[in-house]
């Protein structure tokens, strides 16, 4: 029998930063932002993380990502450890894992059109396309995310928060990345807007078998979007199972007192956490 290999996993992953200490011969001090964290996310799948700010979750998608060394721990994508300083394989792996960030405006270029940021997107992960595969591809793109094809024309100041999130998704999924991961991406949304992107990150996870790993500090969401969830405090992992495991039936004080403090999505139905 074989048992498939996950698509991610992150093993005994630890990140130290360090601060510089306050006065001109204040002594360096650190700080352990993940200690010992372990992931795995199977293909399809989607994870959830959740933990107050400050509790290491974006360490967390940084150490996937490869923009934060680890003091020790592995990544490994299919079985095979991560080599974050082999540049070819990065750009292979840049096509298979993409990111979506927090700040809808800011993860978008002003001088751009959305067709010109998912078309630049396009030819950065997948190369040089000819031009009419290029236009269909991006017009595709934008109709994954529930964008008409007029919208290939407008700024980002044309468009609203919502839509340039969709803009941001787009670029992240033209190319058919197998792990989308999503750090608060739908945080700086109005309430309505986010239960929609939700949705869509959703679908496209359902259409595409794309994996998510979805960083937020919004339980009501990620119970929403995720199958499985990790439960992050202080930068340690402090429980992590099934969302029906974790919501229904939380082991750690930490996460009981997290499910205490969340508000409801609109439009779902009332939980008793
Ligand atoms: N570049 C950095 N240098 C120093 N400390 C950092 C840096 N980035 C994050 N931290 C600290 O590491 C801890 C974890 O941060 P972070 O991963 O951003 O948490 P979260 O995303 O859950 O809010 C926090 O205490 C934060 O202040
Ligand atoms: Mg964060």
């Amino acid at each position: 029998m074989s048992v498939a290999l996950p698509l991610l996993q992150v093993e005994r992953a630890s990140v130290r930063y360090t601060l510089r200490g306050a006065g001109l011969l204040a002594p360096a001090r650190s700080l352990d932002a993940l200690s010992d964290v372990s992931i795995a996310i199977r293909e399809g799948g989607r994870l959830g993380v959740v933990g107050e700010s400050g509790s290491g979750k974006s360490t967390l998608a940084r150490v996937v990502l490869g923009l934060v060394r680890m003091q020790s721990g592995r990544v490994a994508w299919e079985g095979r450890t991560v080599d974050y300083d082999d540049a070819p394989a990065m750009r292979s792996l840049r096509r298979e894992m993409q990111v979506v960030f927090q700040d809808p405006f800011g993860s978008l270029d002003p001088r751009m059109t959305a067709g010109q940021a998912v078309g630049e997107a396009l030819q950065a992960l997948a190369g040089p396309v000819a031009s009419v595969a290029a236009q269909d591809r991006i017009r595709a793109a934008l109709s994954d995310v529930g964008l008409a094809s007029a919208f290939a024309n407008r700024y980002p100041h044309e468009m609203s928060g919502g839509q340039c999130q969709r803009v941001a998704i787009a670029r992240a999924i033209v190319a058919r990345p197998r792990l989308l991961v999503c750090d608060e991406a739908v945080s700086a949304l109005d309430v309505s807007v986010q239960a929609q992107i939700v949705n869509l990150l959703h679908e496209l996870s359902e259409r595409y078998q794309m994996s998510l790993l979805f960083i937020s500090h919004n339980l009501a969401v990620v119970r929403h979007l995720c199958d499985d969830v990790a439960v992050l405090c202080r930068g340690r992992l402090v429980e992590q199972g099934s969302r029906d495991a974790i919501f229904g039936d939380p082991q750690a004080q930490y996460t009981r007192d997290l499910l205490a403090a969340v508000p409801r999505l609109p439009g779902a139905p009332v939980r008793n956490y």
